[in-house]
């Protein structure tokens, strides 16, 4: 096993190397620009730890590791442009450096190189890989029609949120794990070991993702602070706060999510302050730590060594301490 530091470098080369297309410039410049900015690149280090974990060397796994990212990416730029977002990785998005034009066919250009990198694969390892990323692709595409959904109904309830994170972003962890259990052989109950411990993780890491949207710092988080709120996004803050809160700060939490005004920053703060007094924010994270044990449980019941057990749960606490 190498370090986290490590697999992320030999990633980058990789798509450096791999991904470097011109004309046209308007299609290219948004998938270099938004590839380039980075981020914390956890999925595809996922995917090279889980090959090594199984018993290969991590540089099969770097085209299918490679393609979750690209795939991730891709999912970004057109989120981004759904959730009305001037913000991504401390820099602009796509659609607000560009346009949305550019920014939904650079998205499908993404979506396609990511297919793509599949072909580097043969025989069964392809089919198990392309059926896993197929059904995979096709769920965070539903994750992400019910978050929009969820913005104008008020009657979404923890469950169907849940369904819905699972969906967009937990399932995606789980296949990035997944696939580096597919590229080295595994069997297949520490195949599907592997993707519940990363459904967990994943899950965890989007509540995370959530609470961060309230309550991180932009410096750090870089991404617009309060864009849930002002999208009225059904958060397990939001959600929570209802639960939890009397009559009044629930009415007055409804009524500030049936508004979108000019300037945001007077609703912004008094949502953050019914999340912070109904101690939906503690409860929320209360849920990041649940389901970060959770995912720990399941990796005690994984048959590999103890050291690698090891490497998986610090890169779990870490997410779980994370700012960005
Ligand atoms: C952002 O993912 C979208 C979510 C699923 C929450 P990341 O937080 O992994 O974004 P980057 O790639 O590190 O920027
Ligand atoms: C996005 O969820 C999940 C996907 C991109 C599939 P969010 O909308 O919460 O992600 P961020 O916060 O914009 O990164
Ligand atoms: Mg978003
Ligand atoms: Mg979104
Ligand atoms: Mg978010």
């Amino acid at each position: 096993m190498h370090s986290i530091d490590f697999y992320r470098d030999e990633l980058v080369r990789y798509m450096t190397a791999t991904i470097d297309p011109e004309e046209p410039k308007n299609l290219y410049a948004p998938v270099t620009y938004i590839m380039g900015l980075g981020g914390k690149r956890l999925r595809p280090v996922l995917t090279l730890m889980a090959t090594e974990i199984f018993g290969a060397d991590y540089r099969e796994a770097l085209p299918a590791a490679l393609a979750v990212e690209v795939f991730h990416n891709f999912s970004l730029v057109h989120d981004d442009i759904m959730d009305g977002a001037p913000l991504r990785r401390g820099k602009k998005t796509v659609h607000e450096k560009w346009d949305v034009n550019t920014g939904i066919l650079s998205g499908d250009v993404m979506l396609i190189q990511a297919y793509q990198l599949f072909e580097n694969y043969h025989g069964e390892t392809f089919r198990e890989l392309a059926k896993l990323f197929s059904s995979t692709a096709i769920q965070v595409c539903e994750g992400q029609q019910y978050d929009v959904d969820f913005e104008t109904r008020d009657d979404v309830t923890l469950p169907e949120y849940l369904k819905m994170i699972e969906y967009k972003t937990a399932v995606l962890v789980a296949a990035a794990l997944k696939m580096g259990g597919i590229v080295a052989g595994a069997s297949a109950e520490a195949q599907q070991g592997i993707y519940d411990f990363g459904c967990n993780l994943g899950l965890a890491f989007q509540l995370q993702d959530d609470y961060l949207d309230a309550f991180g710092d932009a410096a750090t988080f870089g991404k617009q602070i309060g864009g849930d709120i002002i999208e009225n996004k059904k958060t397990y803050l939001y959600l929570k706060a209802l639960e939890m809160g009397d009559a009044q700060q629930a009415k007055a939490l409804r009524d500030l999510f049936s508004i979108q005004p000019q300037d945001a920053s007077e609703k912004i703060a008094a949502v953050k302050e019914l999340f912070l007094d109904t101690r939906s924010a503690k409860a929320t994270q209360e849920a990041i730590a649940a389901y970060t044990e959770k995912a720990f449980q399941v990796l005690g019941t994984l048959d590999i060594a103890e050291e690698k057990r090891e490497v998986l749960r610090q890169f779990g606490e870490q997410l779980m301490r994370r700012k960005v």
